[in-house]
């Protein structure tokens, strides 16, 4: 499963004629001006490694306001279970809207919401304090009590975040399942937290239509029994929905006509916030949990040095769907708690036209921008135009998430959309981490193309070898983190067992984070993506073997092989390998229409995202003797390179016989 790291390095080589301007000398200093006044200075790191758990200490008494103070830092007497400031008392919520109204702060806006059709709304936190208020009522109306799990099935609207926010208002963890995913997904979803509640909308806008929701939530119902009891629904395009009388509820008759007065419950600081599935190795996904003080502290303290935000003056946008981690670290949890202004915007970037993230950019003044490298990458692909026809003078900062960021896409991101005035923020860090881990401080490092660099203070990374040893500077390994940090995951909802291994079995005592990177001759870290079989799609997480699983369940297929072949937008593709059972309908089908059905059936399985770029039907799969899949060769095939070594397979012609299958390529 792991020991073929150093096979993803290259798909980020840079073209030729690129060398000159990727050199290793190419190196961007700190701004002077955002030096000399940004919030995070160099002398951080002294003072976190001195002693983290005192400096998270610190920053979780500055950076959030407690009901009942903390008395204890960090607990790691019983690892890997940590709990961080345990015996503290807060509210999410209250953090993130109440006290900026206490505070005076009631009509500064908190979310410039801009939909795809064109149609706007400005929420301040007066008007978010009333909206979460509402919610929370009506969710307690609808029977979720402390302790209740909450699914979230929704568009990019301004209700996903006031949903977010009226769950942790009264201590009911949310799941937010990304709109994106199947009825299939959603279901196992539901049914593994034991939802209570499900949160959607009729639909939402994409690409220029109404693109429906709640039928997708309809169907997850329908397929077994569940602890939903209600199913409360936001009106957003108005389209026909079907009904389901005492279970479905409409958003406008009880959250609007709710009361606006509503207390926090003030939690225990490791009381459940959320739970967030993600794919793992296997076919299951992972329910990964977080906690509430831990997490917010460390939510709040990277989006306010990481992107040296200035809640006064900044407008910050993370083109992120709530729907992943980093919609909940950096659009619903971090911005807020620390008083931003921020954009949110519902449909995709193309629309109307490809100019519509940088207009948006022109029109509200965002001076932070968030976003992942297949965005950018396809935003190079569509031409400078674009940009070049708005003002983005206002940018200051620039962040990028999701999988390593080649330099080519790095330094157009620094040029085009920077105006080479704006530094790049890296930053490493996954659904577990819950916040950022590895990134260059805007007003302190000296900046590398193509490198997350640094752990942030108060972290501890490393890159070591097979036997755990720290490598030496110029070379590569297995990216681990060495101490607990406040925002971990606190384990997989359900499966401690599963939490263990997952984590901390790999290198004992270490978290093991599933990446592989290197360290440069100034140890500076870059990330080379994952070492198990798990692909990277644009910044999403996909397992292999969920995939495959997904394949194997329709009734033409034998045996499925899934590998994530390197593709020029989208960082990986799914590229899947099929055998047909001899007797299956689809045997004696062109293999064009055999890809097309398998591709709407890995659909419906798991989601839109999830369909595989390319389906190849061959007679067989590289095997070991043991009867592991070689995806490694497979890979080449669907990269289109020389296959490598294959004297380790059981039958060494195979690889012939899916050249020969091969000779006449499908698309
Ligand atoms: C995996 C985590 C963190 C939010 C988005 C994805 C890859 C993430 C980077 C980066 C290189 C990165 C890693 C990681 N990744 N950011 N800046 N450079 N790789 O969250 O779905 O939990 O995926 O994304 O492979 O393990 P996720």
């Amino acid at each position: 499963m792991y020991g073929e790291w150093p096979v993803t390095e290259q798909q980020h080589a840079p073209e030729p004629g690129l060398e000159n301007l990727l050199s290793e000398e190419r190196r961007f200093p700190p701004p002077p001006d955002l030096a000399a006044h940004a919030n995070a200075t160099s002398d951080l790191y002294a003072w976190a490694n001195a002693d983290r758990p005192a400096f998270w200490a610190e920053q979780a008494r500055t950076l959030l306001t407690w009901s009942t103070p903390f008395s204890t830092g960090l607990d790691w007497s019983n690892p890997p279970f940590a709990t961080w400031f345990a015996d503290g008392e807060l509210n999410a919520a209250y953090n993130a809207v109440d006290r900026h109204v206490e505070a005076g702060l009631g009509d500064r806006v908190a979310i410039h919401f801009e939909g795809e059709p064109g149609d706007t709304r400005t929420l301040t936190y007066a008007d978010l304090q009333r909206e979460v208020s509402r919610a929370a009522n009506a969710l307690t109306a609808l029977g979720v009590g402390t302790g209740d799990r909450v699914a979230v099935y929704l568009p990019m609207i301004p209700e996903a975040v006031i949903t977010m926010l009226a769950c942790a208002r009264i201590g009911a963890p949310h799941s937010v399942v990304f709109g994106g995913f199947s009825a299939e997904a959603l279901y196992s979803r539901i049914l593994d937290a034991e939802a209570k509640v499900v949160v959607t909308a009729d639909g939402g806008y994409r690409r220029g239509a109404p693109a429906a929701l709640k039928p997708a939530v309809d169907e997850a119902l329908a397929k077994g029994p569940t602890t939903v009891g209600h199913v409360l629904v936001v009106r957003r395009t108005g389209q026909d929905t079907a009904w389901t009388q005492g279970r479905d509820v409409w958003w406008h008759d009880v959250v609007d006509t709710a009361s606006d007065q509503h207390t926090p419950v003030p939690v225990n600081a490791e009381h459940p916030l959320f739970i967030l599935y993600t794919s793992g190795t296997t076919g299951k996904p992972k329910g990964i949990l977080h906690t509430t003080g831990g997490y917010l502290t460390q939510a709040a303290f990277t989006h306010l040095n990481v992107f040296d935000l200035k809640p006064e003056t900044d407008v910050y946008w993370c083109t992120a769907d709530v729907g992943w981690i980093t919609g909940h670290s950096y659009v619903a949890y971090g911005p807020l708690v620390n008083g931003a202004t921020q954009v949110i915007y519902e449909g995709t970037p193309d629309t109307p036209d490809r100019g519509r993230w940088w207009s948006i950019i022109e029109k509200y003044k965002v001076s932070i921008l968030y976003t992942a490298p297949t965005a950018i990458r396809s935003c190079m692909k569509w031409g400078e135009q674009w940009p070049a026809a708005h003002d983005l003078s206002s940018l200051r900062v620039l962040g990028s998430v999701g999988e390593p960021i080649n330099p080519e896409a790095w330094i157009w991101y620094r040029s085009t959309i920077g105006g080479d005035r704006a530094p790049i923020v890296d930053t490493w860090w996954q659904t577990e981490t819950g916040a950022i881990m590895i990134s260059p401080l805007p007003g302190v490092t000296t900046t590398k193309p193509g490198s997350a660099q640094v752990p942030l203070p108060g972290i501890a990374a490393d890159v070591i070898d097979d036997e755990t040893h720290s490598v030496p500077n110029g070379s590569g390994g297995y990216l681990v983190i060495t101490e607990p940090w406040p925002s971990m995951l606190r384990g997989i909802w359900g499966d401690p067992d599963r939490y263990v291994d997952t984590y901390w079995s790999r290198f004992k005592g270490i978290y093991f984070a599933g990446d592989g990177a290197k360290k440069d001759e100034d140890g500076d870290i870059w990330l080379l993506g994952r070492v198990d079989d798990v692909m990277n799609v644009s910044g999403h997480r996909l397992s292999t073997t969920e995939i495959e699983s997904a394949l194997v369940s329709h009734e033409w297929v034998a045996e499925a092989a899934v590998v994530g072949a390197s593709d020029e937008t989208t960082g990986q593709a799914v590229v899947a390998f099929v055998i047909l059972r001899g007797d299956a309908a689809g045997a004696a089908l062109p293999a064009d229409e055999v890809a097309a059905q398998l591709r709407a059936h890995v659909a419906k399985a798991i989601g839109p995202i999830a369909k595989p770029r390319q389906i190849l039907v061959v007679p067989e799969l590289p095997k070991t003797r043991s009867g592991k899949i070689m995806r490694r060769l497979l890979r080449d095939v669907a990269e289109h390179r020389v296959v490598g070594d294959a004297t380790t397979l059981a039958d060494s012609s195979v690889m012939d016989l899916i050249a020969a299958g091969l000779a006449a390529p499908k698309a």
